[in-house]
């Protein structure tokens, strides 16, 4: 069950670093959120001063609450093991540990995509699913989280899938289609063998599609032919912020 308290959820992305509380018995933000620049050296201390900041900003709203933060990284056990978009030097750094210190309130810490995925199957394009819901977000890499009957298998990483030998987000995320100018048809060739091959290897119920490029979904998902339905997400760049809330939330019950 949910507490009273209203989480805050924070998404960290290599250009902003996003916060709101947020209402989860809606599943949408309790108070406008604010979003501020990433620091050019995205360190841990430089991040970890961002993420106070946003926290102050509604920490008088609900002392209490607890905060979930969302990473592009994979997260073990508060662990942060990679580093996509934000400083290396975050490789090897407990940031559970830093930021429950620096914070003074209950922290966790998830990937970004594992963030947005659980807010999708939540409130979003997944939540009348049952089975299994793979969460695509197509961004400048490629961010994927798994979840059965609601329940994440965290880190999935399957953006870096093999295809042809080479890293599927290389060619395949929106940062590509972007940078190599391709069309929205040579573009979703490229979507159509990434989303086969995932399927032919986990036989998902439903593909939800998110990333800010979800928008223009209409141009690129009626291109694709998948024994699963493949569709938009609902909650646009809310949804790490959701997901880092109600993950915050739950860790707390
Ligand atoms: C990273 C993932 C991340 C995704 C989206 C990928 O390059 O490996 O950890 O979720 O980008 O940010």
């Amino acid at each position: 069950m949910a507490k009273e308290t209203r989480p805050i959820g924070i998404d960290v992305g290599g250009s902003g670093i996003k916060g709101a509380p947020v209402d989860l018995k809606k599943g949408e933000f309790a108070a406008e959120r604010l979003r501020i620049e990433t620091p050019k050296e995205s360190t841990p201390d430089a991040v970890v001063d961002v993420i106070a900041e946003i926290v102050d900003h509604f920490g008088d709203r609900d002392r209490k609450a607890p905060v979930g933060v969302a990473l592009p990284a994979v997260v073990t056990r508060g662990l942060v093991r990679t580093a996509a978009n934000i400083d290396r030097s975050w490789i090897g750094t407990d940031a559970v540990h830093l930021l429950t210190e620096r914070l003074g309130r209950q922290v966790v810490v998830l990937n970004d995509a594992d963030a947005a995925g659980i807010a999708e199957r939540e409130y979003g394009a997944g939540r009348d699913t049952s089975g299994l819901v793979i969460m695509t977000t197509l961004g400048t890499g490629i961010g994927t989280a798994i979840l059965n009957e609601g329940h994440l298998v965290p880190n999935s990483e399957l953006g870096h899938l093999r295809i042809d030998g080479e890293d599927a987000e290389k060619s395949t995320s929106s940062a590509a289609r972007e940078n190599e100018d391709l069309s929205w048809e040579e573009w979703a060739e490229r979507l159509q063998r990434y989303y086969a091959r995932l399927e032919d290897l986990l036989w998902p119920d439903l593909f939800i599609v998110g990333g800010g490029v979800a928008k223009h979904a209409d141009k690129f998902l009626p291109l694709l032919h998948l024994r699963a339905p493949i569709v938009a997400a609902r909650l646009g760049n809310s949804a790490g912020i959701i997901g880092a809330a109600l993950r915050a939330s739950r860790a707390q019950d």
